[in-house]
């Protein structure tokens, strides 16, 4: 993987949140595998990455494919919120070991350059994620799960972002570590940073193992 590949010069930068700052995919395997469990089937690693970057109700849709089960509406409501109490309890035990190598450092250095900084985050948990780890100070504006109507791949999140920062969306780099995220980010027209290789994330303008990569 060539890390220094360049990126245009930008002003505002646009974090997506599970998998870019901070390992919450264990957590949400956990969680969902508990359900699973619980509806009679096994839930497989290997079947926990189709659900990155996914809302929440896609993800038990996915489950229950994956599983062979069909839920009413109100069951999978019920479903989903049972999936949430058990994360949020895992979410109590996360602290600053669970950010991503160099993601504290970036944020600190994006914010001493001057970086306007947004998350643009799926998750509805996203604000009891930045506080557990007390990395919400470095944030200007926070775009998640409650603020948006449309999933990644539409643009929505990353564009109200770019508006909450005040600058345009082609002043903006997105990092993401899903390929919806990294279509999104394209489709809004903004610089799209990968954390991951290219065969599971094409498109992207740049490709990194972790934020480690970005520090001068
Ligand atoms: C995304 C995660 O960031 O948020 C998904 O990658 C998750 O795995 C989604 O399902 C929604 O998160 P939450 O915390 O609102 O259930
Ligand atoms: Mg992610």
């Amino acid at each position: 993987m060539n890390e220094k590949q360049p990126i245009p010069a930008f002003r505002g930068a646009i974090f997506d949140l599970d998998g870019v700052l901070v390992d919450t995919a264990r957590y949400h395997y956990l969680a969902w595998k508990r359900l699973a469990a619980e509806l009679g089937f096994d839930f497989s690693e290997a079947g926990n990455e189709r659900l990155k970057g996914v809302s929440r109700m896609r993800s038990l849709e996915i489950l229950l494919e994956l599983g062979g089960r069909s839920l009413s509406d109100t069951e999978k409501e019920a479903s989903a919120a049972r999936k949430n109490a058990w994360y949020v309890e895992y979410l109590n035990s996360l602290d600053t070991s669970a950010l991503l190598p160099g993601a504290a450092a970036y944020l600190g250095e994006l914010r001493a350059r001057g970086i306007r900084i947004a998350l643009g985050s799926a998750s509805r948990n996203a604000p009891l994620i930045l506080d557990r780890l007390g990395i919400r100070p470095y944030f200007d504006a926070l775009i998640d799960g409650n603020t948006v109507s449309r999933a990644k791949p539409d643009p929505e999140v990353f564009l109200k972002g770019a508006a909450a920062l005040g600058l345009a969306p082609a002043d903006c780099t997105v990092f993401e570590d899903s390929a919806a995220g990294i279509q999104a980010a394209k489709a809004g027209g903004m610089i799209a940073v990968a954390i991951g290789r290219p065969e599971h994330l094409p498109g992207a303008d740049r490709y990194i193992a972790s934020l480690e990569a970005m520090l001068l």
